[in-house]
C-alpha cells in the first residue's frame, strides 16, 4: 500500500520512471508492435516471456508469473521494500517525495537491530551455559563433536528450567514484548506472563549467510521429550524459506560444488569428519529461493538425504528443483547408514566424498527407483520390457536431446534391451502426444470462457477505453463480478470513467497490497490479446447466464424447502420464478439479447 507516501506523488513518480526505461536499465527489450518482449530477470528461461506494456506501465512475465508496476519490478530485482524502491526510483528519476515515513523506518530498523542482538546475545547465553550442563555435554561427546566443532557452530544449551533466558537477558534491557517477537519465549496461555520456550535441549544457532544470528534449533537430549526438533517460529529476521543452515561456513568452501543435507546434525557430522561445504534447510521444505541461493555461490548441488522414503522423496522433489532452475545436481546414494552423520561416523569423511563419484542426476535417480520397483531384478523379459516402457516415459520429460541420448544409453544397459529399439519407442510416444496436448488446449479453451475469464476479459477491455465504457456501462453495472480483486478493480475502474477520470492500471496496481493480487491483476490488464470490442456482448452474457444461474439455485432451494414444509403456494411462486429465469437464459443463448 502506498501508506503514508502522497498519492498524487506517487503518480508523478510513476509518469517519469516509466516502465520501459526502468525494465530497460536491467533487461534487454525487444520491441513487439506496441509492446516489448525481454528475458525474464525472474526466472530462468532462453526464449522471453516478460511482456511490457509501456501505455499501462506495467509488466507481466508468462513464464513466472511475476507482474506489475515500475515499482513491483524494482522490489523484485533489487529485493527492496515497497518503500525503499519508491526512494530508489525518486532518487534515480529527481522526484521530489517527502517521506514522512522516515522517522517511521528509522524506528523500525532500530527495532530490527534490537532483534539481532537479543538472538546474538542469547546465542552466546546458550553456548556459556553447555560448560556448565554435565549431561549436555554428555550428549554433546556422545554424538562425537569435538570442543572445536562446538565452537566453530556455536553449539549451545537451553537449561532445564522455565525463565533462564529471560532471567538472564531482562538485564541487558530488552522488553517482554522484545522477547516474544524474537521467537525465544512463549506467552503463557493463563496469564500475561512469559516464559522459555527452548528448555533442556541442545542448541543450534542459525545464522543468516553475513553470520547474523537469526534464529535456533534445539534437540532434545532426554529421548522421552518431544518434538525431537523445536525450531525458532518465523520473525522479523527469520523466514524459513530464505536461509540455508551453515551457508554463512559453506560459502567459503564451494568453489567446486556445495552439498545440500537434511538435518543440522548433518551439516556438523560432515564438518567434524572434514567436510566444510554442506548446508541444511531449516525444517521445512527446500524452496526455489533457497535454490537461488546456492546459485549465486555455485552451480554444482550434491544432495544427500536421509535413505528413508521420505528422504528420497525429498531428494527427489528438491533435485528436480534444482534441475529445472539450470543448476547441476546429483543425488547421494548412501549404504549402511541412514543419513549422512551417521556415514561419516561409521566410514569417515574420505568414504563419503567417494560417493560423490557415484551421485546420479534425478532423471537417473527415477529409473534405477523404477528399476528397484521389480522384484526380480529384471531377470524375466516381461519385467525388461516393462522397465524399459518407463524409463523411456521418464526421460521422454527432458527437453534437452544431448541428455536424452546419453540416458538411452544407461537404459539399454540396464534393459538389454537394443538402443533402436528404445528410440522408437522414444519416437512412437512423442507422436501420441499432440494428441494428448490437443485434448488439453481443447479442455483449456472451454474453461476458459467461464464467467472469470469473461470478467477478466471485460477488465481488460475497459481499461483500455472509456468510450467503450459509456457505451455499454448500463449492462456493465448491472454485473455481479466475483467477490474480492475482480469486483474491487470493476468498481474501481466504473468509480474512475463516472467521475470523468482517466484509469490508470499502474496507479491501481501501487494500491494493492498483495503480491499474488498484484500479478494477477497485471496479467489481466496488459493482455493484449483481449482488446476486442466485437466479443464485449459475448463475455457481458456469459457473466449474466452465469449471475441468473446463481439465482436459480437459489430458487431450487427455496423451493425444496417449501415442498419439506408442503407449503404449496410457495413452491409454485418459486417455480414460477425458476421458470422465467430460465427463459432469460435461453433468451441470452438464443442470441436474443
Ligand atoms: P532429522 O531427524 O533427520 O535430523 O531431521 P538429524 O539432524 O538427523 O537429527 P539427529 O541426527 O537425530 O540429531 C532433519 C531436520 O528436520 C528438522 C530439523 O531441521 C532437522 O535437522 N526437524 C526434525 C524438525 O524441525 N523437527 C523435528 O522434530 C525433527
Ligand atoms: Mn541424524
Amino acid at each position: 500500500m502506498a501508506g503514508f507516501i502522497n498519492q498524487g506523488k506517487l503518480d508523478e513518480l510513476l509518469f517519469k520512471a516509466d516502465i520501459l526505461s526502468v525494465a530497460g536499465s536491467y533487461v534487454n527489450l525487444i520491441k513487439a508492435g506496441s509492446l516489448y518482449k525481454a528475458i525474464c530477470p525472474f526466472h530462468n528461461e532462453k526464449t522471453p516471456s516478460l511482456i511490457i506494456t509501456p501505455s499501462k506501465g506495467l509488466f507481466h512475465c508468462f513464464g513466472c508469473g511475476a507482474g506489475g508496476n515500475a515499482i513491483n519490478f524494482i522490489m523484485k530485482i533489487e529485493n527492496l521494500s515497497f518503500i525503499e524502491s519508491v526512494k530508489l526510483l525518486s532518487e534515480r528519476y529527481s522526484v521530489d517525495i517527502d517521506f514522512d515515513g522516515d522517522k517511521k523506518s528509522a524506528e523500525e530498523a532500530k527495532a530490527k537491530k534490537r532483534l539481532y542482538e537479543l538472538n546474538k546475545d542469547a546465542a552466546n547465553l546458550f553456548y556459556m551455559n553447555l560448560k556448565s550442563s554435565q549431561s549436555a555435554i554428555d550428549y554433546i561427546k556422545k554424538r562425537g563433536l569435538d570442543k572445536e566443532i562446538v565452537k566453530q557452530f556455536g553449539i549451545g544449551y537451553a537449561k532445564n528450567e522455565w525463565n533462564d533466558l529471560i532471567n538472564n537477558l531482562l538485564k541487558k534491557g530488552y522488553t517482554k514484548s522484545e522477547f516474544l517477537k524474537s521467537g525465544l519465549c512463549i506467552k503463557s496461555a493463563k496469564n500475561d506472563n512469559i516464559y522459555d520456550k527452548f528448555r533442556d535441549r541442545v542448541i543450534f544457532p542459525i545464522q543468516d549467510v553475513a553470520g547474523k544470528v537469526i534464529g535456533f534449533g534445539g534437540r532434545i537430549i532426554n529421548s522421552k521429550d518431544t518434538p525431537k526438533y523445536l525450531n525458532t517460529s518465523e520473525t522479523e529476521i527469520f523466514v524459513k524459506g530464505r536461509h540455508l543452515y551453515n551457508l554463512n561456513r559453506a560459502k567459503f568452501h564451494c568453489k567446486d560444488y556445495l552439498i545440500l543435507v537434511e538435518g543440522y546434525m548433518d551439516v556438523v557430522g560432515l564438518a567434524s569428519a572434514g567436510i566444510e561445504n554442506a548446508v541444511a534447510s531449516l525444517g521445512t521444505a527446500f524452496t526455489r529461493y533457497q535454490a537461488n541461493l546456492i546459485k549465486q555461490y555455485t552451480n554444482t548441488v550434491y544432495l544427500s538425504y536421509d535413505s528413508d522414503s521420505a528422504g528420497i522423496s525429498a531428494a527427489m522433489k528438491n533435485a528436480q528443483l534444482l534441475d529445472d532452475m539450470a543448476l547441476d545436481a546429483k543425488i547421494i546414494i548412501l549404504k549402511d547408514a541412514k543419513d549422512p552423520d551417521e556415514f561419516v561416523a561409521k566410514f569417515g569423511g574420505e568414504k563419503f566424498l567417494s560417493l560423490l563419484n557415484s551421485a546420479v542426476d534425478v532423471y537417473i535417480f527415477r529409473i534405477i527407483a523404477l528399476k528397484r520397483s521389480f522384484k526380480d531384478g529384471l531377470a524375466s523379459d516381461e519385467s525388461k520390457s516393462k522397465f524399459a516402457g518407463g524409463a523411456i516415459k521418464i526421460i521422454q520429460e527432458i527437453p534437452d536431446s544431448i541428455r536424452v541420448e546419453q540416458y538411452m544409453e544407461y537404459i539399454a544397459k540396464a534393459s538389454g534391451i537394443a538402443k533402436g529399439i528404445l528410440r522408437q519407442q522414444l519416437e512412437k510416444n512423442k507422436q501420441k502426444e499432440p494428441l494428448g496436448a490437443k485434448l488439453q488446449t481443447a479442455k483449456k479453451e472451454s474453461i476458459k470462457q467461464g464467467p472469470i475469464t469473461a470478467q477478466e476479459k471485460i477488465i481488460n477491455i475497459l481499461s483500455n477505453n472509456s468510450e467503450i465504457y459509456q457505451k455499454y456501462k448500463n449492462k456493465i453495472k448491472n454485473l455481479e463480478f466475483n467477490e474480492g480483486i475482480l469486483k474491487d478493480i470493476i468498481e474501481f475502474i466504473i468509480i474512475a470513467y463516472d467521475s470523468e477520470k482517466k484509469f490508470n492500471p499502474s496507479e491501481y496496481i501501487s494500491l494493492l497490497n498483495d503480491e499474488n493480487d498484484i500479478q494477477y491483476i497485471s496479467k489481466i490488464l496488459l493482455d493484449d490479446k483481449f482488446t476486442d470490442e466485437s466479443k464485449l456482448q459475448g463475455y457481458i452474457n456469459v457473466i449474466s447466464v452465469d449471475n441468473i444461474n446463481m439465482r436459480i439455485k437459489e430458487k431450487k432451494s427455496v423451493y425444496n424447502n417449501a415442498l419439506k414444509c408442503s407449503d404449496i403456494s410457495a413452491a409454485n411462486e418459486a417455480l414460477m420464478q425458476i421458470n422465467s429465469l430460465k427463459r432469460a437464459v435461453d433468451l441470452i443463448k438464443g442470441g436474443a439479447i
